[in-house]
């Protein structure tokens, strides 16, 4: 039973400066729902009851948003918008959700090592707070991963496949496919170079690991970027232990990125059922003047 995640939201967001000056970028909307809310809610739909999220510097609006308003909340039960209530209501109750602050911003695998002592000794799932991953299954990719953690009984990252030039903004897989869409690791690199990538099989943001992971991660110098990666301490862990990557039925959508974030307002706002009709004149409108 896997029922602790880890949410890391710490870093600058310096794809998205001015905005990430005093906002942080997992707070970014996905037409009305913040990033972060999404992937929280693919956490508890997955199984997680108990939620770690690693935090820094101008990172507050995240505490308030799973805090409880009071205010808010009998203004709108006064008004009688019961259904904004409970929508409101729903946020600060889906999961226990915890805080803890990365002092100085170390890079990810810093950022997850703060987890340890909240994670104890048991499997967890990792999710990324900048990333909304879709699944065209019935099942969240966060539940898919852990499916294939109890089948193989070891640490899995969920894996796309990208553009062969887009690699060298990801963490890549090296390894051979055991079953379709689940491949045992030989290694990992960091944002290799496109001619050094020895798969275009890119990580997507959401990882199921053992807790020794953390074990992995204290021996871990500092690697690309001058930063404590996560994915050194992965390839650490794939020499001596069995890892998975699982490549998801779904699709990611990086909302770090400028480009992928207005994309995804727009794929999003197409399943609105108010938001549909408008939207898709004007953006016919638009297409025609283009
Ligand atoms: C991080 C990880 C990388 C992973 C990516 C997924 O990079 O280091 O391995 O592929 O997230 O979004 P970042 O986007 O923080 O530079």
């Amino acid at each position: 039973m896997i029922r602790k995640a880890v949410i890391p939201a710490a870093g600058f967001g310096t794809r998205f400066l001015p905005l990430t000056k005093a906002q942080p970028k997992e707070m970014l909307p996905i037409v009305d729902t913040p990033t972060i809310q999404l992937v929280v809610e693919e956490a508890v739909a997955s199984g997680i009851t108990d939620i770690l999220m690693v935090i820094g510097k101008s990172k507050r609006a995240i505490e308030e948003h799973f805090d409880r308003n009071i205010e808010l909340e009998q203004e709108l039960q006064r008004k009688g918008k019961e259904k904004l209530l409970a929508q409101v209501q729903r946020i600060s109750s889906m999961a226990n959700i915890h805080f803890v602050w990365q002092k100085e911003l170390n890079g990810l695998g810093d950022a997850v090592s703060y987890a340890r002592s909240h994670v104890g000794n048991e499997p967890f799932a990792l999710l990324l707070g900048d990333t909304v991953l879709e699944s065209y299954s019935a099942e969240p990719v966060t539940k898919q991963l852990i499916h294939v953690f109890e089948k193989y009984n070891g640490s899995v990252v969920a894996l796309e496949e990208v553009p062969l030039e887009n690699v060298n903004r990801y963490g890549v897989l090296d390894g051979n496919e055991t079953e379709k869409g689940v491949y045992r690791v030989s290694d990992f690199v960091e944002k290799p170079d496109p001619s050094e990538a020895p798969s275009n099989l890119a990580f997507a943001g959401r990882y199921v690991f053992t807790p020794d992971i953390f074990d992995f991660l204290i021996q871990t110098g500092r690697g690309k970027n001058n930063e404590i990666q996560l994915t050194d301490a992965m390839r650490s862990m794939a020499k001596c232990r069995p890892m998975f990557g699982c490549r998801f039925d779904g699709t990611r959508h990086d909302i770090g990125n400028k480009l992928e974030f207005i994309k995804t307002n727009i794929h999003y706002a197409l399943k609105h059922s108010d938001l549909k009709g408008p939207l898709s004149v004007y953006l016919k409108e638009l297409a025609r003047s283009l």
